[in-house]
């Protein structure tokens, strides 16, 4: 599963199951643009990964910002010189019960989870298109597919994720484009370090394999379909879980 000679953005690669895929993605031979809102951490990183020996740049801005998600993709095209994979990981919570969940939480979480992945897709399909070759793979979740109390926001925004990953799939199928999305279970991340220990051991009593998942294990989905051997899937949804959702 090389990946030699091809192109990759990673959209909050600075950290966590970004970072990890943006390794994984280098360590097959891939150059990787690493983009987040936090430019210092993802400079940071692409200097690891440049010490792997391939490309890397980083590059600042929020997805969520559509003039700023375009820029993103022109910088990693020039800066590439093509774009072959698009990994929309950028994500983030704003947990709360409905009753309780500002109109601002809601608002931020759709705009960066959802809307963001719609803008950093738009403007990378324009050049997949155009080279007739692309891979789009979005960074789900679990939760999307199960339902969560406290989570209406990420939610919705994790099941819109999927519906748009299908529909580019059928849209960009003529163009030899693929899109997937990869719906991790808990993920031992800062995003749930954040959460109790109480939360974490209930939480790990649901999952069959016993254990909270890695960034590592997501990354090696996502490595998966950016290759050549997953040529015929799309439209797809990959968990990764361990089990705790079938
Ligand atoms: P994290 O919080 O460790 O990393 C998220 C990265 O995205 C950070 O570097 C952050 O600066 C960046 N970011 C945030 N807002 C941004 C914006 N507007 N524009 C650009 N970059 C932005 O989170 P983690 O755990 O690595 O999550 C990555 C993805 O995986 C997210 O989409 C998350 O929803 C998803 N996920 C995580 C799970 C977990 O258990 N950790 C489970 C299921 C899905």
């Amino acid at each position: 599963m090389h990946l030699n000679g091809k192109t990759a953005l990673v959209t909050g690669g600075a950290q966590g199951i970004g970072r990890a895929i943006a390794f994984a993605l280098a360590k097959a031979g891939a150059d990787v643009a690493v983009s987040d809102v936090n430019l210092e951490k993802a400079a940071e990183t692409a200097g690891e990964l440049s010490a792997l020996g391939i490309k890397s740049f980083a590059i600042g801005g929020s997805v969520a910002d559509s003039a700023a998600a375009q820029e993103m993709v022109e910088k990693a095209v020039a800066g590439l010189g093509k774009l072959d994979i698009l990994v929309n990981n950028a994500g983030i919570t704003r947990d709360n019960l409905i009753m309780r969940m500002k109109e601002d939480d809601w608002d931020l979480v759709l705009d960066i989870n959802l809307k963001g992945s719609f803008n950093c897709a738009k403007a990378a399909l324009k050049h997949m298109s155009k080279a007739r070759t692309g891979r789009i793979i979005n960074i789900a979740s679990i939760v999307g597919a199960m339902g969560n109390a406290g989570q209406a926001n990420y939610v919705a925004s994790k099941a819109g994720l999927i519906g748009l990953t299908k529909t580019i799939a059928r849209e960009y199928a003529s163009r030899n484009v693929t899109a997937n999305a990869v719906a991790p279970g808990f993920i031992d991340t800062a995003m749930t370090q954040a959460l109790p220990e109480k939360v974490r051991e209930d939480l790990m009593k649901q999952i069959p394999l016993g254990r909270l998942g890695t960034a590592d294990d997501v990354a090696a989905a996502v490595k998966f379909l950016a290759s050549d051997a997953a040529a015929y899937i799309t439209g797809q949804v990959i968990h990764v879980n361990g089990g705790m959702y079938m």
